[in-house]
Order: structure tokens, then C-alpha cells, then sequence
């Protein structure tokens, strides 16, 4: 039996209370599907300031009304202790998502993102510790390998941050790492590589590269690439983040606790290779895009080159093994963008 069906039985026999944080966001409403259709009990808590109530209208249709009543949310600031502490109260798990993703607007704005992202979390790590949650297993990045040249990345070769967002993601993992050692607190920190899938917005001046394609060839517009393409990332699909988030914080070994993990596929896809994958799903449903050829743009500051994840330590302590490909994830990503975007 695989490690993550074995978790999910035991789950299913005793089942836990959870803490979404970001739950209206791309990657946390996954998680409240996954949850909710395993028979847990969730909280879930966001401010909308990326996060969308349709998302959480969405999960709410996937499960079903039944489902849904073990769902209770609250439109709540991360920044805000008082609401942090009033939310971790009962929490079995607290599987942290809320920040402010995008390099680009760290840059324009490192105050807000510094807010969300560390003050919030360093809230979010206090509220949990007065509560004696029993796991915090919160989102990290693969911006905290900065300017570091190897590849493929492993946890403990990092660089010097490029941005001010790299800087917030790598002090939490140093603020978790504290609170481990200096309270006994058990904490799991996931460096996604970029993660694409049902839900991630297409729209505005920080999306993600997946959905803001998909979202302009369904309007027959034209994608700008940044560099000349061949810049390359490990881009890992939704449901392999939603595994390793259970794996995480079900883990049984104490080797296997206060650490950080790679989260990724282990290959690498470059940009032209991804604008091409993108491309082949749309014209499934509007064969006119395979004319278009994207726009070739300046490199963005604070980008890396190339990335590419060694995944083997979460396979080996956490039994991670991710299911889907890019190509795979991207079909149905793409499919999922036609029927609620075209
Ligand atoms: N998507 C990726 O490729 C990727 C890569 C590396 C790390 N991450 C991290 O994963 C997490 C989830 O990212 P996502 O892609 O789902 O982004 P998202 O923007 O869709 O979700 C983040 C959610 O957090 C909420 N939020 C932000 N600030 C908040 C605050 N102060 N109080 C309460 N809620 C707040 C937003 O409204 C949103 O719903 C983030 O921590 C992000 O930094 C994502």
C-alpha cells in the first residue's frame, strides 16, 4: 500500500480538526476539497485580499452540502494575533497557506508583503504554540535558493535571496526552525516549486505564469515570455502539493519533523516547452490559437535562471510520490480553465 493511502485510511478511521490558513486562495481550497471529502473537520480563514469566495463556492459544490457543514470560515487578517489565536483553538493541524505570493510585487511593495508574510506568520506560529496545535506544516518557497547555482536544488545548499518575498519565505523557515527547538514545536515547512492547477488566478499583474497564459490564448491574445524561454522551472501540479501536504502532517518519524522538503515533480520544463504545452490544450477548443507565437520580453528582476527540485529527501522520510506529471496536470489545467474562463 502506498504511504499516502495508508494516511488517508487512518484519517478516515480518526478523523482530525484542521486549520486552513489562505483557505478562499489557488493552493488552499485544494486542500479544503481534499479535507472535506475525507470526512474532516475544517476551519478555514482568509481576507480576500487574493483569495476569492467562488473558490470557496466551488469546493463547496465539489463536496457537497453534507461535507460542507464540517466547514466553518472566517474572513479573518493573519496579521490580526487576537483573530490567530481565537482560530487555532481546538486545531489539531494547522496547515498554513496565507501570504502574498508574486516576486514582482514584493519588489513594488516589500512593506505589505512583509506583513502578511512574516509578521502574519510569526502570529500564526504563537497562536499555534498557545494552542498546542500538534502540527504546523506551512508553505515555504524554492525562491529561498536565491542565487545559489546548483542544480539540482537540495534543502541545505541556499543561496542569498533575489527579493524581498525570497527574504519573508526563508524567515519562516529560520522562525519555525526557532520554534521547534525553543518550544517543542513539531513544524514541516514545504518549498513549493511553482504549482499550477484548478483555481490559480488568471488574472491581474501578479499571476502566475500557467493561468495568465491559459487565460490570454482563450482570448486569442498574445503571451509575453520574459527572456528568450529558455529559462526553465520544475512545475509541479496541484494534487502532488495536496499529497505531501497530508503526508506532512500525519508524519509518524521524529527524523522526519522540523524540517523543510522540497515539493516538486524533479524535472525540468522550459518556457517555450510550457507556452507549447498551454497552447496544444487550447487549441483543443479553439484551433486558431496554434497560430499565435508568443512575445519575446526583457528578463524580470529578481527571476532565477533555472530550477529544478531533488526531491528525494521528502520521498525518503515523508514517502512522497507524486502521482502527476506536467504534461498530464497541464491537460487537465487547461481543460479546467476552458470550461470556467472561455
Ligand atoms: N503557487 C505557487 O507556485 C507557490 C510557490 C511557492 C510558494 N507558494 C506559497 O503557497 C501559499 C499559497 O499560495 P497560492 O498560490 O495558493 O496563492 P493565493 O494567492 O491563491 O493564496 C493565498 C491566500 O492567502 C490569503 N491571504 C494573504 N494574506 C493574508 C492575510 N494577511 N490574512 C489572511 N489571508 C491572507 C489570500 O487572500 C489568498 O486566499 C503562499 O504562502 C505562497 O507564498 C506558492
Amino acid at each position: 500500500m502506498k504511504q499516502i493511502d495508508y494516511r488517508k485510511a487512518q484519517l478516515q478511521e480518526v478523523s482530525r480538526t484542521w486549520l486552513v490558513t489562505g483557505v478562499a486562495g489557488f493552493i488552499g481550497s485544494n486542500l479544503l476539497e481534499e479535507l472535506l471529502g475525507m470526512g474532516q473537520d475544517v476551519v478555514g480563514l482568509d481576507n480576500f485580499s487574493t483569495g476569492k469566495p467562488e473558490n470557496l463556492m466551488a469546493v463547496k459544490e465539489a463536496v457537497g452540502d453534507a461535507a460542507w457543514q464540517r466547514f466553518r470560515f472566517h474572513e479573518a487578517d493573519i496579521r490580526n494575533l487576537t483573530e490567530c489565536k481565537n482560530l487555532c483553538t481546538g486545531v489539531d493541524v494547522v496547515l498554513h497557506q496565507a501570504a502574498l505570493g508574486s516576486v514582482p510585487r514584493s519588489i513594488e511593495d516589500p512593506i505589505t508583503t512583509n506583513q502578511s508574510n512574516l509578521d502574519g506568520f510569526l502570529n500564526m506560529l504563537v497562536a499555534a504554540r498557545d494552542a498546542h496545535v500538534k502540527r504546523f506544516v506551512y508553505a515555504a518557497s524554492s525562491s529561498t535558493y536565491g542565487d545559489h547555482p546548483g542544480l539540482p536544488k537540495v534543502e541545505d545548499k541556499i543561496g542569498r535571496p533575489l527579493s524581498p518575498y525570497a527574504v519573508t519565505k526563508y524567515v519562516n523557515e529560520l522562525y519555525a526552525d526557532v520554534f521547534a527547538r525553543t518550544y517543542g514545536m513539531e513544524t514541516i515547512g514545504l518549498r513549493y516549486f511553482n504549482v499550477f492547477g484548478k483555481r490559480q488566478d488568471p488574472q491581474g499583474a501578479y499571476a502566475a505564469v500557467i493561468p495568465k497564459w491559459a487565460g490570454q490564448l482563450l482570448h486569442l491574445e498574445v503571451p509575453t515570455i520574459h527572456g528568450d524561454g529558455q529559462t526553465s522551472r520544475d512545475f509541479c501540479y496541484i494534487d502532488n502539493v495536496v499529497q505531501i501536504n497530508l503526508l506532512s502532517a500525519t508524519a509518524e518519524k521524529q527524523e522526519a519533523l522540523n524540517k523543510v522538503y522540497n515539493v516538486a515533480f524533479g524535472e525540468r520544463t522550459t518556457l517555450n516547452e510550457l507556452f507549447r504545452m498551454i497552447k496544444e490544450g487550447v487549441a483543443v477548443s479553439q484551433p486558431e490559437v496554434r497560430d499565435i507565437e508568443p512575445h519575446y520580453g526583457p528578463e524580470r528582476t529578481g527571476d532565477v535562471r533555472h530550477s529544478l527540485a531533488d526531491i528525494s529527501l521528502a520521498q525518503e522520510l515523508l514517502g512522497y510520490d507524486p502521482q502527476v506529471d506536467v504534461r498530464t496536470g497541464m491537460v487537465a489545467t487547461v481543460k479546467w480553465y476552458i470550461d470556467n474562463m472561455g
